[in-house]
């Protein structure tokens, strides 16, 4: 993909790592368009997360529903559509296996929902691979998955800072999105590999998914206008 199209502002994926449904509204009142894309993971999802993703869709926001899919294939593909039928922008999926892939493509049918392939998570290592059976550094992984999902359909992956400019060289036309970000002086929190806003941008990420730097901060606001200002000098 190319960022061309897209405000600063609107690579700025917001994490709403917080308990309650009304805590992450009061998040995105305070947030508004000062950002592109609200990304509802696990913990909120199973507290009325996909009510709460139909009503930011509603209300014209963009939501990345990070519910990390991965079932036999009927189950996946039914739970894709389902999730396709609450209007999120973005869906992640365990890109471990071409099946599990086809069938998240089968499920998204018509709809404009973008795929991303979730491809090795960032705090296995090698020696947690080996105890899976997989003889193979994570980075050699992680390719060879972002391949699968490429050639599956996907729009594209997560994946780390540092695996970022390694993807973005091999993988024309995939979408990158990026964790682990860390404006300079910021608390890193129990991020261990943290890239900076402007690092990730030069590294070939598109989206890069902010949580605490902007949800903790005193003004989330003026942190998030902060971020897409460093994101516009390094574009
Ligand atoms: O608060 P912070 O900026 O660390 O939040 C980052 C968000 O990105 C969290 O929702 C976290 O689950 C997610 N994430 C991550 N590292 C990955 C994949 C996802 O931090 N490798």
């Amino acid at each position: 993909m190319t960022t061309k199209d897209l405000a600063p502002k609107d690579r700025i994926v917001v994490a709403l790592d917080v308990a309650e449904p009304d805590e992450a509204r009061r998040l995105v009142e305070t947030l508004g368009d000062s950002v592109g894309v609200y990304k509802i993971g696990l913990e909120l999802i199973y507290r009325g997360g996909l009510g709460l993703a139909e009503e930011l869709v509603q209300q014209g926001h963009k939501v990345l529903l990070d519910a990390k899919l991965l079932d036999i294939e009927a189950t996946v593909e039914r739970a894709t559509a389902a999730i396709a039928a609450t209007g999120a922008h973005f869906l992640t999926v365990h890109a471990t296996d071409r099946k599990t892939l086809n069938a998240a493509v089968r499920g998204r049918g018509d709809s404009p929902m973008k795929l991303l392939g979730v491809t090795v998570l960032t705090n296995l290592d090698r020696a947690d691979l080996g105890e899976q059976g997989i003889d193979m550094p994570p980075l050699a992984l992680v390719q060879e998955r972002a391949r699968l999902a490429q050639d599956a359909g996907f729009d594209g992956i997560v994946a780390s800072g540092k695996e970022a400019a390694a993807l973005h060289e091999r993988l024309r036309n995939f979408t990158i999105v990026t964790p682990g970000i860390r404006p300079a002086g910021a608390d890193a929190n129990d991020q261990t590999r943290i890239v900076t806003p402007g690092d990730a941008v030069t590294s070939g990420a598109h989206y890069l998914v902010i949580g605490r730097p902007i949800t903790r901060a005193d003004n989330p606001k003026a942190a998030a206008e902060a971020i897409a200002t460093e994101i516009a000098s390094a574009a």
